[in-house]
């Protein structure tokens, strides 16, 4: 029986049983929790035409389902407190469905707020009060001209990179203000002000796009922020990823040299209903900012000598500035912001500052992190501090910065001599633990605070154990994913190079999905990648594609596949399918032209020099060409499985179809039955084909003992690389070497994991030995690659997964695997549903899980049995299981099976404890 069918039917019994306990009594589910529309809070200037709505169940009773909804919009509060739902009455819709709901109500219009609430109905058919109420609004829908109705403005200077200018204009507003949203870009990228003050908390704006192809805007809600009368509007403008220069051979791959510009379209409406538009147009004026230098790699240099003060209000006499150019800008599709924007999320105080020698200064944040350093500082106009940036201190204990090899990361901050004055960079940002700082008289701890800056995606899970070297490094993989978000996931924070490479992205997705909700900014990036694709198919090895260009080596390449079937199983999201699907087919179909005999190879005869990447920095290499084959199995497999997720039954068929041949010559080119090892016997040639599926099932547990075998002759320790890694520890959990798996997983000698914290990592390290080799070519101490170990801490440790038949957590499995010295592990993790708990201990002779399952979803729990073969398993008061033998259904329980190693129970929504006497 498939497990959806287990857990209605469970959810049938259970309110059977119920209703025959006469003393239970059932209420009806509370108003709905947590409205979200396209995974957001009551967003502002969103684009989706038909935008998803997501509510949280608000029933606490065990096994609590949906089973119908009622959805209600209304233009107006107003109306829909009285329920007059003029946008769309969705009516009472038999649904269990309470997680991207789609909106299928009339046409949503341009800059209109939406106002939504939601009531649901339970397996007794009692109905909910509705929620309290929820909006959205949307962005700008309709052509450029109707809806913008701006010009892109900027001065004529071009340069490598440009220089940064301000921007103003003012104007009158009239008649009292009822609302006022502005909608802004700009390119490389801009800070907005009105009356003064920088608009929104959103930083390094408008993002990182395959800006060719689409640029995104932001829209604010204003209306606090305009007086009636004069108001004056500004802007600064910066370089970022557009026009700095981004790649490691000197940094010379830009987008543009300029000129850099600004749109504006600030639409306002009056209390009478009456509307105006405030515009970038020919009519502001420009001249040069205090930023006299920036750029992503090399930083910051701000002269505040040039601060004209109240140049962003009203009032201010702009007589030196200079009339705007209209920025000729080729009609490059606008879109809303489309993943979290990137903002301050934490504030770090040094934890000690030193006097290296006479005037400079060194001060450790303890911690690699990402961002930058807000800087106080007193003295004379003109003089300079300088902030260098670094990973790694040398043996004096100065900055040692060889590792970002051609990347400056240096700030210089001119005074202007008047009093404490406050300096933020703003255009760039840098991946460091180290600053010096020279130019300085004296110098503490309150003078800095370092500003950890990403894309702000929403923390959704958590993760400890007993062990400390594992919770440290569950801190490190934590710190290198917020290290590593910057509008599109990237290799690393601090060097020359911070660019969105796919093979590192791809192997982390599922770790990174289990930290924060990645929906949204996995999104974002899988359309850069699609925006990019090269029209014979292919899709490059970073994305946005700048720097490295060329057919994508496996792996990396793969990315484009695999990323969207990691969010369908997270989210349960079919839209970065439906959106993508054309771009997956297009980089299946490539390597299936380039296959030979069904193989395919990536190596190119005529670029025989070319370097295919393989399972990049594993101590042990393993063969390519495998490889290659392997993924590209891998992609038309999950390609399959995606065409039926999205109705394409037939395409589905074809994908299997092709998987099999691939399987068939793949088993008769690499594999060794008799030896059950493919070519070269490597932990990483072994476990890739069983990952994907490529092993019969029949043989993988006799593939896994080998990899087993090698782990174990190695002395517990890895000898895999980035592709190799993820598929590691929860391969041998899965094949009966879980224990293998936890001394892997708690070595400390190299390489391991705990090497790296053994020997300072406050993140995660490129290599498994970044503290041996040469810190001048590639060794970033902050690559979130490896950190993909996680997956195992939440997924086996404390035993959260997905099932992927009914994805994003709406069944979920609990299969928690103690071992070792282990006494207790816990996780959580915030789903579209409300938050999963997994907290297993042993206690008094007691095997204790306690696990919380949201409302409206099911979860397929397993109890380890440890050995124990007559085991007593009591759920609160009610004897489940005793002596071995199957009792009814208890409390909302189905049991499942029953083998020597688990017990397999189907819960639902609620609050279990189970306990088992180990004894
Ligand atoms: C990056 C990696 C990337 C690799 C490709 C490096 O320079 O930092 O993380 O995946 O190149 O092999």
């Amino acid at each position: 029986m498939k497990l959806n069918s287990y857990i209605k039917s469970l959810l049938g019994l259970f309110c059977l049983s119920i209703l025959a306990a006469a003393c239970v009594k059932i209420s009806p589910p509370g108003g709905p929790l947590l409205l979200q529309c396209e995974y957001q809070t009551d967003p502002i200037g969103i684009d989706a035409l038909r935008p998803r709505l997501s509510w949280m169940v608000n029933d606490s009773s065990r096994g609590a389902a949906q089973t119908a909804y009622q959805i209600l919009v209304a233009s107006s509060l107003e109306l829909l407190e009285k329920d007059e739902a003029d946008i769309w009455d969705s009516g009472k819709t038999l649904s269990e469905e309470s997680a991207l709901v789609t909106f299928t109500g009339s046409e949503l219009k341009s800059n209109t707020k939406y106002y939504w609430k939601v009531r649901t109905w339970n397996n007794e058919d009692m109905m909910s009060p509705y929620s309290k109420p929820a909006s959205w609004h949307m962005g700008l829908l309709r052509s450029f001209d109707a809806d913008w109705s701006a010009n892109w403005i900027g001065n004529e200077e071009t340069g490598k990179p440009p220089r940064s200018i301000m921007l103003r204009k003012e104007f009158e507003t009239k008649k009292p203000i009822k609302q006022a949203t502005a909608f802004v870009t700009g390119l490389g990228n801009y800070l907005f002000y009105l009356n003064g003050e920088k608009v929104g908390k959103d930083l390094l704006t408008p993002g990182w796009t395959h800006y060719p192809k689409k640029i995104q805007y932001q829209s604010y809600d204003v209306t606090s922020m305009l007086k009636s009368g004069k108001n004056a509007a500004g802007a600064i403008l910066g370089n970022m990823w557009w026009s700095s220069g981004l790649g490691w051979q000197g940094g010379n791959e830009r987008y543009s040299e300029g000129p850099l510009r600004f749109l504006l379209s600030l639409h306002i409406t009056y209390t009478d209903g009456s509307k105006e538009k405030i515009i970038s147009d020919k009519n502001w004026l420009t001249t040069n900012s205090p930023f006299v230098s920036n750029t992503l790699y090399h930083g910051v240099t701000y002269d505040a000598r040039l601060e004209q003060k109240g140049w962003a209000m009203p009032g201010f006499q702009a007589e030196n500035w200079d009339s705007v150019a209209i920025v000729p800008q080729e009609k490059v599709k606008l879109v809303a912001q489309q993943g979290p924007p990137i903002q301050v999320v934490e504030e770090v105080k040094p934890m000690k500052v030193t006097e290296v020698s006479s005037g400079k200064f060194v001060a450790d944040f303890g911690i690699n992190m990402v961002g930058w350093v807000s800087l106080k500082v007193k003295g004379d106009a003109g003089k300079q501090v300088t902030l260098r940036f670094a990973e790694l201190l040398d043996e004096k204990g100065n900055v040692d910065q060889r590792n970002l090899r051609s990347a400056k990361a240096t700030d210089k901050y001119i005074l202007k001599g008047e009093g404490e004055e406050t300096f933020e960079p703003m255009f760039t940002y840098h991946g460091f633990r180290y600053v010096e700082i020279s130019g300085v008289d004296t110098l503490d701890a309150s003078n800095l605070v370092g500003k950890v800056i990403y894309s702000a995606a929403p923390t959704t899970g958590t993760f400890e154990c007993s062990n400390e070297l594992l919770n440290k490094i569950q801190e490190n993989i934590v710190r290198g994913q917020r290290s590593n978000m910057h509008s599109v996931p990237t290799d690393c924070p601090q060097r020359d190079e911070r660019l969105g490479w796919m093979g590192d992205a791809q192997i982390f997705a599922p770790t990174a999905s289990y930290n924060m909700n990645m929906s949204r900014f996995f999104a974002k990036w899988e359309k850069d990648i699609t925006d990019s694709q090269h029209e014979q198919g292919y899709v490059h090895d970073v994305n946005p594609a700048i720097v490295v260009k060329g057919p994508s080596r496996p792996g990396w390449g793969d990315a484009v596949v695999v990323v969207p079937w990691i969010m369908y199983k997270f989210y349960g999201d079919k839209k970065i399918i439906t959106d993508n699907y054309e771009g997956m087919v297009k980089w299946v179909t490539y390597m299936e032209r380039k296959a030979n005999n069904y193989l395919y190879d990536w190596a190119d005869p005529e670029n025989p020099n070319a370097l295919e990447y393989g399972d990049w920095i594993a101590p042990v290499e393993s063969p390519k060409k495998p490889i290659g084959a392997a993924y590209f199995f891998y992609s038309a497999k999950l390609l399959g499985e995606m065409s039926r997720v999205i109705g394409k039954d037939e395409e589905g068929d074809k994908y299997d179809s092709l998987c099999s041949k691939i399987q068939n010559i793949f088993q008769e080119t690499y594999f060794d039955e008799y030896t059950a090892n493919y070519d070269s016997s490597t932990q990483t040639a072994n476990l890739l084909p069983v990952a994907f599926g490529i092993t019969p099932p029949t043989l993988k547990k006799r593939v896994i003992d080998q990899v087993a075998k090698d782990v174990e002759a190695n002395g517990f320790h890895p000898s895999t690389g980035f592709l190799g890694t993820s598929y590691l520890l929860p391969l041998l959990s899965e094949y009966g070497h879980h224990e293998v798996a936890y001394k892997t997983a708690t070595q400390t000698s190299f390489p391991s994991w705990g090497y790296m914290v053994e020997n300072g990592a406050t993140t995660m390290w490129e290599l498994w030995n970044s503290d041996k080799e040469p810190p001048e070519s590639m060794n970033s101490r902050n690559h979130f690659a490896l950190g993909c170990v996680g997956e195992w801490y939440f997924g086996y440790l404390a035993g959260i997964r997905p099932e992927t038949f009914e994805p994003g957590f709406k069944s979920s499995v609990i299969a928690p695997m103690p071992a070792g010295d282990l006494t207790w592990a816990k996780a959580s993790l915030k789903t579209n549903y409300g938050t999963l708990e997994s907290h297993w201990q042993k206690k008094d002779g007691k095997f204790i899980l306690d696990v919380a399952i949201p409302a409206n979803t099911a979860s397929r729990v397993r109890i380890p049995l440890m050995g124990i073969d007559k085991p007593t398993l009591i759920e609160g008061t009610d004897y489940l299981v005793k002596k071995g033998r199957k009792d009814d259904d208890v409390s909302g329980i189905q049991i499942r099976s029953i083998d020597k190693e688990f017990i397999e129970l189907i819960v639902g929504g609620g609050r279990y404890s189970f306990v088992l006497n180990l004894e």
